[in-house]
């Protein structure tokens, strides 16, 4: 027996339980060291749990291992050209996300390169929330802290039956967690409540049988899991409309687009995108051409924001005048995939170069 176990066993049943099928069933991801293994590199253990939010396992797999390729420390990061770490993470969603991946690593290189070590120090990196800093603090450090993300929301409000709803239930479902939180082994305990919620504990048809905690969970008992928690009713999401514009050049090098970067703060902000006409989350696209030319439509493309639907027109023109045109860049057409799009401009670029409907439907931030 090692002396990991003997901690787990001085705690609370359920952790002790919980970690015992940890050890067995863990499962196997890029970011992960074993169980019992000495405490990991707090950059690697950052750089998926920011990746992680909002987005599932298998979808990030691929960029992590990308970013890990061409930034194998937080000094490599905070060093790197800000429109190339926008660009990798095109596809991913929740572009926040990686503005302040860059700020945060800028602060802990410019502090001599070694991250926080407590959960209050790493609160105090720019766009570190509470969820990251807890869950490094834990995993990285081996801190004891109490990490609760949406599988630990659903793993312990069935537990504890917490039936009011979110996000009312929050505080009780932290104080809950807290309670069978271990001193010992945070870090391994918060990723076993994650890999119970995703592969046992799941949304819709939960494995109770497999469950190392079926008999102390009082959701069971009562016989109703898959109602917790509960949700409040999801709104409608409004529809919006917009233009995006092709405009296309063909010359010695080839055929080109014009493509800008956003607006550093707000919806896809920093990122490389066609010209459109300004629409958003609250508003239609004013229809008004960056430049005067001769549009020709080429059809829509439709995807789903968080908060709202968008139906995209694709315009274009070819060879027009282009003395108006300012800020943005002549991008090889057979170069596009490097140009690292948002999925909603990807979608458009497709359209354009296979003049053909697209698919549709994955959500972004
Ligand atoms: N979701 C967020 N962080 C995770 C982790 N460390 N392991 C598994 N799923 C996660």
């Amino acid at each position: 027996m090692q002396a990991s176990d003997l901690d787990a066993i001085d705690h609370h049943p359920i952790s002790a339980a919980l970690l015992g099928w940890y050890d067995v069933h863990v499962r196997a991801l890029p970011w992960r060291k074993r169980p019992g293994e000495p405490t990991q590199d707090p950059y690697r253990v950052w750089l998926s749990e920011v990746m992680l939010q909002q987005t599932t396992v298998a979808a990030v797999g691929k960029y992590y291992t990308r970013f890990l390729e061409l930034w194998p420390t937080v000094g490599d990061l905070a060093a790197a050209d800000e429109s190339a770490v926008m660009a990798e993470w095109a596809g991913l969603g929740y572009y926040a996300r990686a503005r302040n991946l860059i700020a945060a690593a800028r602060a802990v290189a410019a502090s001599g390169g070694a991250f926080p070590d407590t959960e209050d120090g790493l609160r105090a990196l720019p766009g570190l929330g509470a969820y990251t800093a807890a869950a490094v603090a834990a995993i990285a450090f081996d801190r004891r802290a109490v990490v609760v993300d949406a599988n630990v929301e659903r793993v312990v409000s069935r537990l504890f039956l917490i039936d009011t709803p979110l996000p009312g239930a929050r505080p009780a479902i932290r104080t809950a967690a807290d309670t069978i939180t271990p001193d010992a082994r945070a870090g391994d305990f918060a990723q076993a409540m994650m890999d119970l919620g995703a592969t046992i504990c799941t949304p819709r048809r939960p494995r109770c049988l497999l469950c190392p905690l079926a008999g102390q969970c009082k959701a069971r008992a009562g016989g109703d899991p898959v109602s917790l928690p509960i949700k409040p009713a999801k709104k409608a999401k409004p529809q919006r409309t917009g233009t995006a514009y092709w405009i296309e050049r063909d010359g010695p090098e080839g055929i080109r687009v014009w493509l800008v970067t956003r607006a550093a703060k707000g919806m896809l902000g920093a990122m490389r995108a066609l010209p459109d006409d300004g629409w958003a989350a609250r508003r239609d696209g004013d229809k008004v051409p960056p430049i005067t030319a001769r549009w020709e439509a080429l059809g829509r493309v439709s995807h789903g924001f968080t908060h709202f639907d968008l139906e995209l027109q694709l315009m274009r023109a070819e060879s027009p005048d282009t003395s108006a045109l300012k800020d943005g860049e002549w991008w090889p057409v057979a170069g596009i995939e490097s140009a690292g799009l948002p999925t909603v401009f990807a979608k458009a670029v497709r359209l354009a170069l296979a003049d053909t409907t697209q698919a549709s439907g994955d959500a972004e931030q």
